[in-house]
């Protein structure tokens, strides 16, 4: 079976992850008639992405460079989460409760359950959420006519990109260097994010 071409958009990252396949072309018609949904969706994105950096701080206190920069990437993905409430607020729209993300929680189960092997999964996991979220705002900064908010989807898809970067950076830590079994083992979770991606399917949502 042929692997579907490497793909990347413009905007969508300059960082190590490439995914293994492009958004569906129907997604950004969908997202920009619902964007009110999807604005709701990317605030609790945002407040996950600022969580997991708080909770791989609790848990990998141990690995060098880890806790300054999960303490740095929490304040900034805050930020974000406060820029979309804002945003939220001007459209007259409230945060509502949380339904989950199926397709982060399908990458989740991907991480492997041994100490050494679960640290570089959750690394390379959030490294592949943020290329996605970044691919995906990327799109919709392409797309939206309104030239403020475009601007402020292209500029957050290049903050994204740089987290995907990070990540892949501590993954390498993780693995005392080992640069090449953390591109291995990357290539292997990129393969199931494809197929994520499509059992997942369309929704008016960042993912
Ligand atoms: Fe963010
Ligand atoms: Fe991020």
């Amino acid at each position: 079976m042929s692997r579907p071409t490497p793909t990347r958009r413009p905007l969508s990252g300059e960082g190590p992850v490439i995914l293994h396949a492009a958004t569906d072309p129907r997604w950004l018609p969908l997202a920009l008639e619902r964007f009110d949904e999807v604005l709701v969706d990317h605030a609790h994105c945002e407040k996950k992405a600022a969580a997991n950096a708080l909770s791989m701080l609790q848990a990998y206190p141990d690995l060098p460079g880890l806790p300054a920069q999960m303490a740095r990437l929490a304040r900034e993905e805050s930020a974000h989460l406060a820029r979309v409430l804002d945003l939220m607020a001007e459209r007259g729209l409230t945060l509502t409760k949380d339904a989950g993300d199926p397709y982060a929680q399908a990458l989740q189960k991907q991480v492997r359950t041994p100490g050494p092997e679960r640290r570089v999964d959750r690394l390379l996991v959030a490294a592949i959420i943020e290329a996605r979220s970044c691919e995906r705002l990327s799109l919709l900064a392409e797309g939206l006519t309104d030239p403020a908010l475009a601007r402020f989807y292209g500029e957050l898809a290049q903050s994204e990109d740089g987290h995907q970067s990070l990540f892949f950076r501590l993954a390498v830590t993780a693995s005392a260097g080992d640069e090449a079994a953390v591109r291995a083992r990357m290539e292997t979770l990129l393969a199931r994010e494809a197929e994520v991606v499509t059992e997942v399917g369309l929704r008016a949502a960042i993912h």
